[in-house]
């Protein structure tokens, strides 16, 4: 099958309106990603080799958008809604360029599996004109019925069309289907709206086909790959399903979760075996961790790599640019930004570390801040392999804190600090003996005077 070409056919015009949001329906993102980039994801998983989306509502938006996620895809405007094979009819310059396969999609269905839309292809390279996905819902109300004879699909029937025997069809249809591209244009060409809601229906080619003697064939997806969204209600159950499914994945891969449904992934989370991750730890898009490491409960990290036997958290947070090198620890209550934290080194508590290089087996302080930024630029603070930077030190933003170098806690370093060199940045401590017994007795007396005066 992988010699054939495949052109994923992505209706994506709907406005949405249940949404109830200014930006078009399918661009809303589960695990970080927009739904529809879920279905490109499929699409090309299941071997096309070409991409044409539908749009319609919002289409620059969904222009702009598309771009990222899908740059070789090409878009085409459905000006009115006329249903859904008016909206396949759209891509027509695409799909007459000759593909074998034709695979039709929507972009509000972002759980579909790849495994399924190649099942369905599989039917046209054993000879079938239209395979179309089927699915078992556990309420059936509102999807078209499939109708089938002898293996064969016969017709998809509208809920609004259906008969009230048809109605009591479970199996119905998820909207997807796989249409032989030799056979595409002829078949949405004949298609009519002379159906309850006057519109062109996909659905339709199946009766077409059938009546020209084509083979239809039926092949069945989880309810859940077939999950349509519509509001925010459907969308956060998305979301759950992509979590729960990701997180066994993880698991099976070799990652410790220990309350798997408080950790949530981003759509591209990379995580290695034998690392362990305690509750309540958000992923942001962008993480890359190695084997081996321990991320504490209650982190958030984002846009991070994190090498082996790293430890993180709990209550870490790690922004774009965090970059952990082998056995690096970032404590509790620290924050590192676009900021290597090389090889052993230690962060261990309630310390800001930005546009900055911790250097190998450094140890930074409680409360350490590198002050990176003055309201308008950002500064580089560059810490020395196995330097020490004593509590609650202010390190100003550019600064270099040579090797070894060994920061008395308290300071504010604005200056560069040599290699092996001591700095203080605070004012001398002043010790005066006996003064502090003879301050509580003025003062004692004081209050003394001042309680009998009152009387
Ligand atoms: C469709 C199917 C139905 C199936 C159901 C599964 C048809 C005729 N019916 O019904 O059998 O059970 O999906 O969810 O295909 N779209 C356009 N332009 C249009 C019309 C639709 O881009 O003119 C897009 C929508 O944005 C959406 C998709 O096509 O992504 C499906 O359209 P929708 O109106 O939701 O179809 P359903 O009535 O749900
Ligand atoms: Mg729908």
């Amino acid at each position: 099958m992988s010699q054939r070409s495949c052109l994923s056919v992505i209706l994506a015009a709907g406005e949405g309106t249940r949404m109830k949001s200014a930006m078009p329906k399918v661009l809303h993102a589960i695990a970080g990603l927009p739904m529809v980039a879920h279905v490109v994801k499929a699409a090309e998983a299941a071997g096309a080799t070409g991409l044409a989306l539908v749009i319609g509502h919002g289409a620059d938006e969904m222009r702009k958008a598309v771009q990222k996620f899908a740059p070789k895809a090409e878009t085409f405007v459905q000006e009115k809604r006329l249903g859904t094979a008016h909206a396949v009819l759209a891509a027509r310059e695409a799909i007459a360029k000759g593909y074998d396969d034709i695979l039709v999609m929507f972009g509000d269905t972002p759980l579909i599996d790849a495994a399924a839309l190649a099942a369905a292809r599989q039917k046209l390279a054993e000879g079938a004109a239209v395979a179309v996905i089927g699915f078992r819902p556990p309420n059936p109300t509102g999807y078209g019925r499939l109708i089938e004879k002898g293996g064969r699909l016969v017709a998809i029937r509208e809920e609004k069309d259906c008969s009230e025997a048809e109605k009591k069809i479970g199996f119905c249809n998820a909207g997807m289907m796989a249409v032989a591209g030799n056979q595409a244009l002829r078949l949405l060409d004949k298609v009519g709206n002379n159906n309850a809601k006057g519109e062109f229906y996909l659905t339709d080619i199946v009766e077409l086909a059938g009546a020209d003697g084509l083979d239809v064939v039926a092949t069945e997806a989880s309810f859940e790959s077939a999950l349509g969204i519509n509001n925010r209600a459907e969308l956060a159950e998305a979301e759950a399903i992509w979590q729960a499914r990701q997180r066994r994945e993880a698991m099976l891969a070799g990652v410790t979760l220990i309350a798997p449904e408080t950790v949530y992934f981003s759509h591209d989370t990379e995580i290695g075996a034998d690392t362990i991750v305690e509750p309540h730890v958000w992923f942001g898009p962008g993480v890359k961790i190695a084997s081996g490491a321990k991320i504490h409960a209650f982190s958030h990290i984002e846009g991070a790599t994190i090498a082996s036997n790293c430890d993180v958290g709990p209550f870490a947070r790690l922004r774009p640019g965090a970059d952990l090198r082998q056995k690096a620890k970032v404590g509790n209550f620290c924050e590192v930004k676009q900021a290597t934290i090389e090889e052993g080194a230690k962060v261990n508590h309630l310390t800001y570390i930005g546009d900055a290089r911790v250097g190998a087996g450094a140890n930074i302080g409680a409360g350490t801040i590198t002050c990176n930024y003055d309201g308008f630029s950002k500064f580089f603070t560059d810490i020395g392999e196995g330097a020490f930077v004593g509590s609650n030190s202010a390190l100003v933003a550019p600064v270099t804190i040579g090797k070894g170098g060994y920061i008395a806690s308290g300071s504010v370093i604005t200056e560069s600090v040599p290699d092996d060199a001591l700095a203080f940045g605070r004012a001398r401590q002043k010790t005066l003996p006996r003064k502090g017994k003879e301050l509580r007795e003025r003062f004692a007396s004081a209050a003394a005077a001042k309680k009998r005066a009152a009387e």
